[in-house]
């Protein structure tokens, strides 16, 4: 399992990984101040949408770490600060309003307060890891050995905090006795495909072919793939899911083939006040990401771009949705309705992480509806 941090309670600062180096260089960042993880989270250095949650999360432990007189304005303008790091992921406000209620709920001395916010950004991984571990054999229920999956971007161990969404079950089949095969799509302009999953699968054993995004179509037609499988950044209640700009052209390229195109995400990543993708802000991200990508020139000088960093994936072109409750189909403004957590709900999440991945059952029923 690859984790995108961990955070030292001796120095009282993360050490995150910097993914805009990889897969040259695995160098390990020490952050310690909000403005400084609110800057990774805006250049990428950590990405996906738990992975943002989290380390946002870590980031407000971080304003109470040294003594302040008005610790308690420090902690919620650090708050605010990491919240506007990046505008997709509901993952990043959600971790904030978590942290926020965290510190209202904390006791008055500072020492008290550090404690109640490390406890509540250690909730918030635990809760990611223990859904990813059932992210990942909700999937392989879909799946048998010897299929191969196309996938989009990162949605790894690095993106989450060590299991991954899309390529959970990808990760896990081994240990299932199952053989999967992955294609994997450059992804365009930043190369989290190339880059960080490629190198994530290699890293894994799984065996993994890259193709540019361009080539996504024909592989199709050349009947390489047997589905599609990405994450998602935010998941409307209706099911229309944001994702790596390219995962729309991805659905309409699997619907004109036959495949089915499946999205895996944790139930953080659902934004249940959204009733659909039209309420989603896309992320619009700086020009030289698409004229200068990785140094040199790739365009003349002054053209105009327009560089959406998501688009939204209509829900009906959602074969079906990989939660850790459980895999949910159309429609989906009731299934995940039904998926949502229940307060008055049994096991918690951290209970099951330390299980055998065998023994994490599904919740809902795993079998595709006619
Ligand atoms: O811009 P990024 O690299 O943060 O985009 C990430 C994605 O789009 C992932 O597919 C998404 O967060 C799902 S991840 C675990």
């Amino acid at each position: 399992m690859i984790v995108p941090l961990v955070f030292d309670e001796t120095a009282r600062l993360v050490n995150l990984l910097d993914q805009t180096l990889l897969p040259a260089q695995e160098q390990w960042l020490q952050i310690s101040t909000p403005a400084a993880m609110a800057e990774a989270i805006r250049m990428l250095r950590v990405r996906g949408a738990p992975a943002i949650g989290i380390a946002a999360a870590y980031g407000v432990v971080l304003s109470a770490r040294l003594p302040l007189p008005d610790f308690r304005a420090a902690v919620h303008a650090a708050a605010s600060l990491l919240e506007s790091a990046r505008p997709t992921a509901v993952n990043l406000p959600s971790a904030m309003r978590r942290m926020r209620r965290a510190a209202a709920q904390a006791d008055s001395t500072q020492a008290l307060l550090y404690e109640a916010l490390l406890s509540e950004a250690r909730a918030i991984e635990g809760e990611d890891r223990a859904a990813g571990r059932r992210l990942a054999i909700h999937g392989l229920g879909l799946f048998r050995s010897g299929m191969t999956l196309l996938t989009h971007c990162h949605t790894g161990g690095v993106a989450t905090s060590g299991y991954g969404t899309a390529l959970a079950p990808l990760l896990v089949a081994r240990d299932e006795g199952m053989h999967l095969r992955a294609y994997v799509d450059e992804t365009r302009p930043l190369l989290q495909g190339s880059r960080i999953t490629a190198w994530e699968l290699a890293k894994a054993g799984v065996d993994a072919t890259l193709i540019t995004d361009s080539m996504a179509a024909h592989v199709m037609k050349e009947g390489r793939v047997d589905a599609v499988i990405v994450g998602a950044d935010r998941i409307a209640a209706n099911g229309d899911t944001a994702n790596k700009i390219g995962t729309y052209g991805l659905a309409l390229l699997a619907k004109a083939h036959g495949l089915p195109f499946y999205v895996s995400a944790p139930l953080s990543t659902v934004d249940w006040d959204t009733p659909s993708g039209d309420g989603i802000v896309i992320e619009e991200r700086a020009s030289s990401e698409v004229t200068h990508g990785f140094g040199r020139s790739t365009a003349p000088a002054g053209v105009q771009v327009y560089n959406p960093a998501f688009d939204v994936t209509p829900g009906h072109l959602i074969k079906a949705i990989i939660t850790e409750a459980g895999v949910v189909y159309p429609p989906f403004v009731a299934s995940l309705a039904a998926a949502r957590p229940k307060p008055a709900h049994g096991e918690s999440m951290e209970s099951i992480e330390d299980k055998p991945v065998h023994e994490v059952r599904p919740i809902l029923g795993a079998a595709a509806p006619d």
